[in-house]
């Protein structure tokens, strides 16, 4: 059996706990989107593990693959393989070799162009690169064993930029990119046939999603997205994989929502509220230590996500950020003008929440927290299979 694990908000939902704890029922973890934009945290023994780019479930011993979909930047995984190694934690990885490189270019470029148009990317490179997939004039992992050919191609996006990058800086760039591609290159495949052959064989996949719903390039709140499709449709172009072999799908929503950057965000609460929640749910981002904006449960958000990436099972994290307050504000349509909407419209910015309220809760006893998961089931048809009530693995209730 083969499952994803998607987010269904903004990114942050939990996702990293969620596959930490499923982790231990598949042999592969594998990822298919993004970079190091992703901060997936896993806390285990109290002690706090971010992981950017390589799979959560590598902490439970399973081999990580990080799929073509993926941007990835050397720099960074090295580094945080490093920090594992100092934990005693030293995964088997499995890198595509179609995989795109960030590279310090893309990484400027993000930063210069995030000034002009300011979405409030996480400037590690991941727009840049995507970009220059695109555009034809990307540097692939397999790319990087040929230093006169990739200097060709530095000097290239150099050009199409107009960066002007000067050849003692170019060969540093090549040099650096080179040498990381020869640490790493046992651990590169042509990730599609492998990951097959893998599943022929008989072993099962956890597809560990990063971002969320909200920030697919095509379904989410564009522009202010990030620049790949986080959907589980990015899971077979992202790894090279067909549709059929993809057997279930989890989304993971958090009680309520969060969203770091700018973009439409209907439920989004300002002042003594929000500081509240952000404090209590310790609300800063995984990669960027900004504060993330937050906000109540948006339905259509999840009824979006739910269509989007066939989600059957729901878990649905931090509902211990929740407990203790009196009243609970629940999203469940949208007006926008005069139009009331069941999902988010393309010009989401447009909308006003329509709110119901539930009473809120002291205990997971509480008949009144067993209709809040009542509620979210019955409005965005889905079945709440997991709750996660705190960071640790243990504080995990499976229904
Ligand atoms: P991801 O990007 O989806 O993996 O989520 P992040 O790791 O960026 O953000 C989720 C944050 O919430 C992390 O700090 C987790 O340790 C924490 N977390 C996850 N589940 C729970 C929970 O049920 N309760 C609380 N209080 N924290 C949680
Ligand atoms: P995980 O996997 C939350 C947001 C950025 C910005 C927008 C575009 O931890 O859930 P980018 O750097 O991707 O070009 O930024 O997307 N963003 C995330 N927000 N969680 C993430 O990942 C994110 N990855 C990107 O804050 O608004
Ligand atoms: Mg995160």
């Amino acid at each position: 059996m083969n499952l994803a694990v998607m987010g269904m908000q903004f990114g942050d939902e939990g996702k990293g706990k969620i596959v930490d704890y499923l982790a231990e029922r598949f042999d592969i973890i594998a990822r298919y989107c993004g970079g190091s934009n992703a901060g997936h945290t896993v806390v285990w023994h109290g002690k706090k593990f971010k992981l950017h780019l390589v799979p959560s479930g590598v902490l439970r011993g399973k081999i990580g693959v990080l799929g073509n979909g993926m941007v990835i930047d050397l720099e960074v995984l090295k580094k945080e393989l490093e920090e594992l190694k100092d934990e005693g934690i030293e995964p088997r990885i499995v890198i595509s070799s179609r995989a795109h490189v960030v590279t310090p270019l893309h990484r400027e470029m993000d930063a210069l162009e995030d000034k002009i148009r300011n979405i409030g990317t996480t400037k590690r490179g991941i727009g840049p690169t995507y970009e220059t997939k695109v555009k034809r004039i990307g540097i692939r992992i397999i790319d990087l064993f040929n230093r006169e050919e990739l200097k060709k191609k530095l000097r290239l996006i150099s050009r199409f930029w107009n960066m002007d990058v000067r050849d003692d800086e170019i060969e540093r760039v090549s040099r650096m990119l080179h040498s990381l591609a020869m640490e790493f290159r046992n651990s590169v495949e042509d990730v599609e046939i492998w990951l097959q052959k893998a599943i022929s064989s008989g072993k099962s996949v956890l597809f560990e999603g990063a971002q969320g719903a909200m920030l697919d390039v095509d379904f989410g709140t564009y522009p202010f997205v990030t620049s790949s499709n986080t959907n589980s449709l990015g899971i077979f172009s992202g790894l090279g994989l067909p549709p059929k072999l993809l057997d279930k799908v989890m989304g993971v929503s958090k009680a309520y929502t969060t969203r770091v950057g700018e973009g439409p965000f209907p439920t989004e609460l300002k002042g003594k509220m929000a500081e509240e929640l952000r404090e209590k749910g310790h609300e800063y981002g995984a990669t960027t230590g900004r504060p993330r904006r937050v906000g109540w449960l948006d339905l259509p958000i999840l009824r979006y996500a739910t269509l989007l990436n066939g989600i059957e099972e729901v878990a649905l994290t931090k509902v211990d950020v929740l407990q203790g307050l009196k009243e609970i504000p629940v999203a469940v349509k949208y007006r926008c003008g005069n139009e009331i909407k069941e999902y988010p419209p393309p010009l989401l910015n447009k909308c006003e929440p329509i709110y119901e309220y539930l009473d809120g809760w002291d205990s997971l006893e509480d008949e009144a927290f067993k209709r809040y998961l009542e509620f979210i089931e019955k409005n965005v048809g889905v079945k709440i299979r997991i709750v996660s009530y705190g960071a640790e693995r243990e504080e995990t209730l499976e229904l």
